[in-house]
């Protein structure tokens, strides 16, 4: 989501430095920005000078010390593992000037977690964007328990000069967005792990009956299902509830190197690259 959240801050104005351990990752992201600014040309919304304006609103980098000294705010999106975002909060705090803003895109980790791993949990909040980010409309806003009003007023003013509607929720697991979205999910994957129905028709009832844009196993393939899994999980071991209990199949999947779209096959087989 990292280069949808680039994208959507450049097209506000802002310029923005993508970061990532692998240059191969910044560099797939740079180009997706690219392919989808491209297709804003293709329909006239946009100019091709405009486009390579924009692109050069972007710095890439693979070194955290020289990406985030001047920020003045950061959003990381790394993989949905506390003890990765923990550390990288840890270094943040550290290479960060005193009044950054730390926001994390996690989506379902505990906030009041990641940010007890830094000096300054009043400046780290939750700024949670749905993919695909320059399109979607909402950020769900999550405060930890030691935020203050300055940073959570900060990070709504920034969300509506993106264009989004930003809604505050509390930090509990998965807060609202997954809580509800990802049980659906995994309830639609326990549909197939029982027979109870084929993908494609698993996803057909929902678009067709119930006005989803996507069916939720086309959903899952798209979020990628090793983030499915990692909320689920977290929504099991944060309220100990069999309710959330993560389906077999999905587990298996992950297991197989089945990812959805960005692995090439998850519930349905996409071509090489795709997604
Ligand atoms: N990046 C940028 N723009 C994109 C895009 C992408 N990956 N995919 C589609 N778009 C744009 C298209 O260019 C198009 O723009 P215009 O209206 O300006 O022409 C617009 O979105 C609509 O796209 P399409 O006409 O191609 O297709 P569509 O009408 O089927 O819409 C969709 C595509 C918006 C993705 C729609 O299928 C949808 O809303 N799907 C559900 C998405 C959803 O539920 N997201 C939340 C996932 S959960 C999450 O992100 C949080 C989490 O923690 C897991």
């Amino acid at each position: 989501m990292g280069s949808g959240i680039a994208q959507t801050l450049a097209q506000s104005g802002l310029q923005v430095t993508l970061y990532d351990i692998e240059l191969a990752a910044v560099n797939h992201g740079i180009s997706s920005i690219g392919d989808n600014l491209s297709r804003l040309v293709t329909k006239g919304k946009m100019t091709g000078e405009q486009r390579e304006l924009l692109l050069a609103q972007i710095a890439v980098s693979t070194n955290l010390e020289s990406a985030a000294e001047h920020a003045e705010l950061v959003i990381e999106a790394a993989p949905e593992h506390m003890d990765t975002k923990k550390l990288l909060f840890k270094r943040l705090d550290q290479i960060c000037r005193p009044n950054t803003i730390l926001a994390t895109n996690t989506s379902s980790l505990p906030i009041t977690d990641i940010a007890a791993a830094t000096k300054r949990p009043q400046l780290v909040i939750g700024m949670h964007f749905m993919n695909p980010v320059p399109v979607m409309p909402l950020v769900e806003i999550i405060r930890g328990l030691a935020t203050s009003d300055e940073t959570l007023e900060s990070i709504q003013t920034l969300a509506q000069s993106l264009g989004k509607t930003p809604v505050e929720v509390h930090d509990f697991p998965g807060f609202v967005s997954n809580r509800i979205l990802m049980p659906m999910i995994n309830e639609a994957i326990y549909t197939v792990y029982e027979g109870v129905a084929e993908p494609e028709a698993v996803d057909q009832v929902m678009r067709l009956g119930m006005n989803h844009p996507m069916g939720p196993l086309t959903l899952a393939d798209f979020i990628g299902l090793d983030t499915c899994l990692a909320i689920m999980e977290t929504l099991h071991d944060g309220f100990g509830d069999s309710k959330y209990r993560p389906c077999p199949l999905l587990r298996k999947y992950v297991q197989a190197g089945w990812l959805g779209r960005k692995s090439g096959r998850g519930f349905y087989i996409y071509e090489k690259g795709r997604g």
